[in-house]
């Protein structure tokens, strides 16, 4: 696929994304306003809309209609807003600006940055649940989405990741293993289930399902490991938040615990490893150009 395709592309599901999640945040009575303005504040920034865009691609290589479905992609992004917005807190990583603009808190306040992710991790089940209620899904779909989603961004998934990042801090003996662990909670588990919900909308079958999570985790250890490259040589004005995040904070990193160098070499072979799987997929131009640019991005 030629890059101008890509980019092309890229940015006609990016709007499409964003004009989704408008429409997530339309009514504002007066008491809840503000918060609904923090939520807004943080899910219209410039993201990259990596999560909805993959499940948007195994939906379409499984066969689905995306755009039929658009509104359950998005909700994948409504969490890792809410994850976003959680992050960034004081009492979490304190950093001031994300997607190139203050964080929530620090443009609204902390009472409403708590809120608005509150909000964001409990709307999409209503989304989901009520795709079902009109009818546009059946009942095993919405149980199989939701539980997907549920099971990602828990205890047993982001959530759990965020608590061993915040504990990591603190440990005496820490080991790959254990970095490895914390990757996978923290940021595979939505990465794979923004693949696995594409193949769910598209009702692929559990063999296709356990592809694309496989698929998820590679993509998802390469995703984070360069984040942790950027936050050590990226730059503010590309990223968009601070740079040095991690070391201030005393963080271990695939950056810290085993050197920028050889942190590179890991990013490189999980990707090599997620374009293996990815070459299982009929019509998956899209989602190798994807995958290969996660070993230069800027941002
Ligand atoms: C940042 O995610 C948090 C991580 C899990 C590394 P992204 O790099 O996808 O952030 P946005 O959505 O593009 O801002
Ligand atoms: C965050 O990891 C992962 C989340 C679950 C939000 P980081 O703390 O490294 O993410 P950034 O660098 O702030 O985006
Ligand atoms: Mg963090
Ligand atoms: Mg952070
Ligand atoms: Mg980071």
């Amino acid at each position: 696929m030629l890059k101008e395709d890509f980019d092309k592309q890229n940015e006609e599901y990016r709007e499409l994304i964003k004009n989704t999640l408008h429409s997530f945040t339309k009514r504002k009575a007066f008491y809840k306003k503000e918060v609904m303005q923090a939520m807004e504040y943080s899910i219209l920034s410039a993201g990259k809309r990596i999560r909805p865009i993959l499940a948007i691609e195994f939906c379409k290589m499984c066969g689905g209609k995306y755009e039929d479905c658009i509104d359950i992609i998005c909700t994948i992004e409504l969490i890792h807003c809410f994850s976003l917005i959680h992050d960034d807190l004081p009492c979490m990583d304190d950093d001031d600006y994300r997607r190139g603009m203050p964080s929530c808190h620090k443009k609204f306040s902390e009472a409403h940055a708590l809120l608005a992710g509150d909000a964001l991790n409990t709307l999409p089940f209503e989304i989901i649940s009520n795709a079902y209620k009109s009818g546009k899904i059946p009942a095993d779909m919405a149980i199989k989405l939701v539980g997907e989603l549920s099971f990602a961004t828990g205890i047993n998934g982001m959530i759990g990741g965020q608590a061993f990042d915040m504990y990591s801090v603190k440990m005496k003996h820490f080991n790959t293993l254990n970095l490895n662990l914390m990757h996978e909670l923290k940021t595979c588990r939505l990465i794979e289930a923004a693949c696995v919900m594409g193949c769910i909308l598209a009702n692929a079958d559990d063999e296709t399902i356990e592809v694309a999570r496989d698929f998820g985790k590679k993509f998802g250890y390469a995703f984070q490991i360069v984040d942790d490259v950027l936050d050590v040589e990226g730059s503010f004005d590309d990223l968009g938040k601070p740079i040095g995040s991690d070391s201030k904070n005393g963080k271990i990193t695939y950056a810290s615990f085993i050197g920028v160098q050889e942190a590179k070499a890991v990013a490189r072979h999980q990707t090599l490893e997620a374009l293996k799987i990815i070459k299982k997929f009929d019509n998956n131009e899209f989602l190798e150009f994807l995958t290969m640019s996660l070993l230069d991005r800027k941002k």
